[in-house]
């Protein structure tokens, strides 16, 4: 495939003659103005998804859709021109569920590149590019991961760089969004864009948010170039939720839960069967051969309510407890059959929160991040232990807004504690604006905590590439996205050998 054209094509709606349509009704405007995505690919298929809006900020979060349901064709072919469709079929953009559309397709070959587009009334949506997982023994596979996008703190250049990079999968590993109403995080002095009014409580705040980012061109880019896997942290919601609980003691959280869960599933490529009730099921797995398994997590959904108050603080003896659960029973049971089951040469752990001890305290003493896995300190080893006896275990994580690279260990504070698995932390997309590179703040991290290699508190994602012998993950750095057009550089690189099982 030749990358100008499709990018080229990616970025633009196309103008190709419609066919003739079978509804004698028209959009007034494009409705694709939101772009398309793929996601959660097996070996046999994946979902397309797009969600119809005219334009992105109308009122109600309905994107001043007409008050119909609107019928949507959608095409696939192994070719970027569709010269042959290899299937098509339609599919019903419902006012109830604010247009969006999620086709699940099967029946497909296994590791293969395809094409996708949709049609609706006429407009012909912009064409995305996927694929379907491969079985067997498998070609090295290039994945990128991001996480944390605050659209207010800078551009989403960091997407774009991914986009350029083409990678096979993508993941995605939380804070796609932030529910906070304008400067409401950090008022950061050079805000470049302004979030929709108030902060998100109703199903209409969350779906007029989602509409907001979607409409970003970068954005739209990286979902256009390969399948997602997405999963949720707290901004998806609320900062610091944890389980049933609000981290502000909000009322009617649950109402609220709900509309942040519904309007996550309208707007991401997620198989329906996610959609669980009242659960918005995200933890899941995904093959890639026999080369390698993904294992994404949900560490909010299920967790207990975070130790002494949350935090970051010392002295919090009840994180140590052997009670505590930030996966859940029935998360952990399934987590840890899978890890048993699993025959892959890699497992990758896609997560959402450092796992790594990190003492954020200079000198004596020890303060640690109650929201993370140092607040569930007796669940991570046990997890830990878990791994030492699982084939390659690699975690990959987001929430720092700053790359690290650590060494995970049964015992932190032992430097002769073996390691169990490497941990690459993906800094942010734009959260936290231009960030800086403070050598003595780093110093001083690395000084704390002997098993971390390296911190970055820049934007940017990791781009890694797997293969039967090693993993080589690129961190992946940006100077600035307070203006658009940085490149992206390779700041580190961690290589990892296979071992043999
Ligand atoms: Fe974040």
């Amino acid at each position: 495939m030749d990358r100008r054209s499709f990018l080229a094509a990616a970025a633009a709606t196309f103008v190709l003659p419609a066919p003739a349509t079978t509804s004698s009704r028209t959009l007034a405007r494009d409705p694709f103005t939101l772009g398309i995505a793929s996601g959660d690919p097996s070996t046999d298929g994946f979902v397309l998804w797009t969600r119809l809006a005219l334009d992105p900020l109308g009122a109600n979060g309905r994107g001043a859709m007409p008050s119909r349901d609107v019928e949507v064709d959608w095409q696939l072919s192994t070719d970027e021109r569709f010269g042959k469709i290899l299937r098509s079929g339609t599919a019903t953009a419902r006012w109830k569920d604010a247009h969006s559309v999620h086709v699940e397709l099967d029946g497909l070959e296994p590791g293969r590149e395809y094409f996708y587009r949709f049609r609706a009334e006429g407009r012909l949506s912009p064409t995305g590019r996927t694929r379907t997982a491969p079985s067997g023994a498998t070609q090295p596979l290039a994945f990128a991961v991001a996480a944390c996008a605050h659209y207010e703190h800078g551009f989403y250049t960091a997407y774009r760089r991914l986009a350029e990079q083409e990678p096979d999968l993508v993941l995605f590993l939380g804070d796609y969004l932030y529910e906070y109403g304008p400067s409401g995080y950090t008022a950061l002095a050079g805000r470049v864009r302004t979030h929709t009014p108030g902060k998100c409580a109703t199903l209409a705040d969350y779906r007029l948010r989602h509409a907001q980012y979607k409409s970003d061109a970068d954005l739209q880019r990286a979902h256009a170039v390969a399948p997602w896997l997405v999963s949720f942290d707290d901004h998806e919601l609320e900062n610091n939720w944890a389980g049933p609980v609000s981290s502000t003691g909000a009322p009617a959280f649950a109402h609220r839960r709900a509309s942040a869960f519904r309007a996550y599933y309208e707007n991401m490529p997620l198989r329906r069967a996610s959609l669980q009730g009242a659960v918005l099921r995200v933890n899941r797995r995904v093959t890639w051969g026999t080369l390698a398994r993904f294992h994404l997590l949900d560490t909010r959904q299920f967790r207990d309510d975070q130790a002494c108050l949350d935090g970051v603080r010392a002295g919090c003896d009840e994180r140590l407890s052997e009670r505590r659960t930030l996966l859940g029973g029935d998360q952990w049971r399934w987590l840890s059959e899978g890890l048993r089951a699993s025959t892959t040469q890699w497992n990758l752990l896609g997560q959402q929160i450092l796992m790594m001890q990190r003492d954020y305290k200079r000198g004596p003493g020890r303060e640690v991040n109650l929201d993370a896995w140092d607040g569930y300190a007796a669940e991570r080893h046990r997890l830990l232990e878990l791994m030492s006896t699982t084939s390659n275990p690699v975690v990959l994580t987001g929430d720092a807004h700053m790359h690290h690279a650590a060494s995970l260990k049964l015992d932190f504070d032992d430097p002769d504690s073996p390691v169990i698995a490497p941990e690459l932390v993906a800094s942010s997309i734009a959260s936290d604006g231009d960030g800086y590179r403070d050598k003595v703040w780093i110093e001083e991290g690395l000084a704390e905590n002997p098993h971390i290699s390296y911190i970055d508190q820049r934007r940017g994602y990791i781009m890694a590439r797997l293969n039967s012998t090693e993993l080589s993950a690129e961190f992946r750095t940006l100077e600035y996205i307070s203006r658009r057009g940085a490149p992206a550089k390779t700041t580190h690189r961690v290589t990892v050998p296979v071992s043999a099982p």
